[in-house]
This record gives structure tokens, C-alpha cells and sequence, in this order.
């Protein structure tokens, strides 16, 4: 057990936040078991570990300020502390291992769907895979991470999820390309009200993935895809060969589904890097 591990549960018990959102929570499993931290390095680590002992599916870290928060691709995530939501859930889920991609597919329908329903922004769409944008601008990223241990171990995934909620300012390397609720509406939410709804969001997606509605979930997160429609170039790693074609969609584990004059190709994070090379219309 590290340092950390022993500060969360010295704090948890001491945080507003908490008592209050297990208030306003609707949930039956997310956000019901809940450490809400003051500082930490990342939610997802601390995630990670509470995972591998006693965790419950569903629980939850949240943290005001993270001093080591991880992006995608060795990014660094770098939020405001106590202006935005910064957490991570822990799953076990009953999906197959080759369908695990579609829980952060479903979170990134759950915020989008939080913005415009609780905030009433406008212009929310999803960058493929799973950063949320507003006017073109990125308001929240994800960061899923699965494990299958060996043994008697469980299958587990944690999602980080980084929404930037009353920041106003973001440093200059990313200010052309970041906003936050209060800069895309106007005016300051209640993060702890927020984090309630959108739990809500993410639970009845989640669900939907393990009873038989992942299209619905698909067609929702459709809907919201920037790059449908468009004309996408795409660098194959396997070859380093460049192709391109139009984005038709997602497939049934998260791929970004891309036409090309070979006939359909799927395109998986980390696999590829691709562009868009032209607007839809
Ligand atoms: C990305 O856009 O590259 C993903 C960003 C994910 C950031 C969140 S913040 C909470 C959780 N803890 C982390 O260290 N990262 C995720």
C-alpha cells in the first residue's frame, strides 16, 4: 500500500463533496462508493491500485488538484485545482474483452449528452475517439485503462475522465484549443451537481452496453461524430503506407470506420494517426 493509497482514506470520509453528492446521486452502483481527494498525482493510478483490492464496481475518485495527470499517448492532463472534475471510475465489467472499447465510446455519449441537457451548451460533438469538443474546442478527455490479470485477478477497467468545468484561463500552449463550461456558456456550475448528473448519464450508457443496446449507444455517439462524413487521411503504422476515405462510423468495438477505394477499413487508436482533410457539405 503506498502513501497515497493511505491518504485516501483519511480524506474521504472528511470531504463535503462527498456527503453531498451521495445526496443528489441517482445511481445504483456509480459514484456509491466514493474517494474524493485533495490532491494527488492521478486519479487514474490511485484508480488502478483500489481496483486491484477491495474496489466496487462503479466506485469512484475524484480529485481537486492531480500533480502527475495522464493524458493519452504519454500526455500530461493539467487542470485548475478546484475548478474542474477530475475522476476516475472503476469497472468490472461482463462485456468480452474485444468489446471493452466501447465503455469510454459510451462515457464521451454521457458527457456530451450532460452538456447540452444540464448546461445547455450548444455545438457539443465528439473528436473519435473520445475527447469531447464545444464549438471545435476541447472541453474533456478520457483516458481508459484495462487490465486482465492472470489467475484469479478480475477483469477491470478504469476511465479517467477530465472535464474542465469553471477554469477560465488555460495556459498559452493550449488556449487556442481548450475551453471550459464557463467559457462556453457564460457562468459557473455546481461541479458537484454536474458530477451527479453525469454519473447518472454514464450509468444508464453503461448499462445499455450489457443488454444487448450497444447499437443505440453507437447511433448516439454517431450523431455527435465530428469526422462523420468526412473525408479522413490516416497513416497505416503496420505499413507507414497513407490512406484516405470518408468516416461512415464506429464499429461494434469502438473503430472508427473509414471508406476507402479498398473497400471499409477500421481504424483503431493507437494504431493509426489521422487527419481531416476537408470539411463535411
Ligand atoms: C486525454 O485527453 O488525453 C485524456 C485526458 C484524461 C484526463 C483524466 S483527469 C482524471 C484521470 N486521471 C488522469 O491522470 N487522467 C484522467
Amino acid at each position: 500500500m503506498t502513501i497515497e493509497m493511505s491518504r485516501v482514506a483519511t480524506e474521504a470520509t472528511d470531504s463535503p463533496f462527498g456527503a453531498r453528492l451521495a445526496e443528489l446521486l441517482t445511481t445504483r452502483s456509480f459514484g456509491r462508493s466514493l474517494r474524493w481527494l485533495e490532491s494527488v498525482t492521478s486519479t487514474n493510478t490511485l484508480a488502478t491500485e483500489w481496483a486491484e483490492g477491495d474496489a466496487e464496481d462503479g466506485a469512484i475518485i475524484c480529485a481537486e488538484l492531480q500533480t502527475a495527470g495522464r493524458g493519452r499517448f504519454q500526455r500530461s492532463w493539467v487542470a485548475e485545482r478546484g475548478e474542474n472534475l477530475t475522476f476516475s471510475v472503476i469497472l468490472f465489467p461482463g462485456l468480452a474483452a474485444d468489446r471493452l472499447g466501447m465503455i469510454s465510446i459510451a462515457f464521451a455519449v454521457a458527457v456530451a449528452s450532460t452538456l447540452q441537457q444540464s448546461c445547455g451548451l450548444k455545438g457539443v460533438e465528439i473528436k473519435w475517439p473520445n475527447d469531447i469538443l464545444v464549438e471545435g474546442r476541447k472541453i474533456c478527455g478520457m483516458l481508459q485503462e484495462s487490465a486482465f490479470p492472470s489467475g484469479r485477478g478480475r477483469k477491470r477497467v478504469v476511465v479517467g475522465i477530465g472535464l474542465n468545468v469553471n477554469q477560465s484561463a488555460f495556459s498559452p500552449d493550449v488556449a487556442e484549443n481548450a475551453t471550459s463550461i464557463k467559457l462556453a456558456s457564460g457562468r459557473e456550475f455546481d461541479r458537484v451537481e454536474l458530477l451527479a448528473a453525469l454519473l447518472g448519464e454514464m450509468e444508464s450508457l453503461y448499462h445499455a452496453l450489457h443488454t444487448g443496446k450497444e447499437s443505440t449507444v453507437r447511433a448516439r455517439y454517431e450523431a455527435r461524430l465530428s469526422a462523420l462524413g468526412r473525408r479522413v487521411s490516416f497513416v497505416r503504422l503496420s505499413s507507414g503506407k497513407i490512406a484516405s476515405g470518408v468516416v461512415t462510423g464506429i464499429d461494434r468495438q469502438g473503430g472508427l470506420v473509414v471508406s476507402t477505394p479498398n473497400g471499409k477499413e477500421t481504424v483503431f487508436a493507437g494504431e493509426v494517426s489521422f487527419r481531416t482533410e476537408a470539411p463535411r457539405g
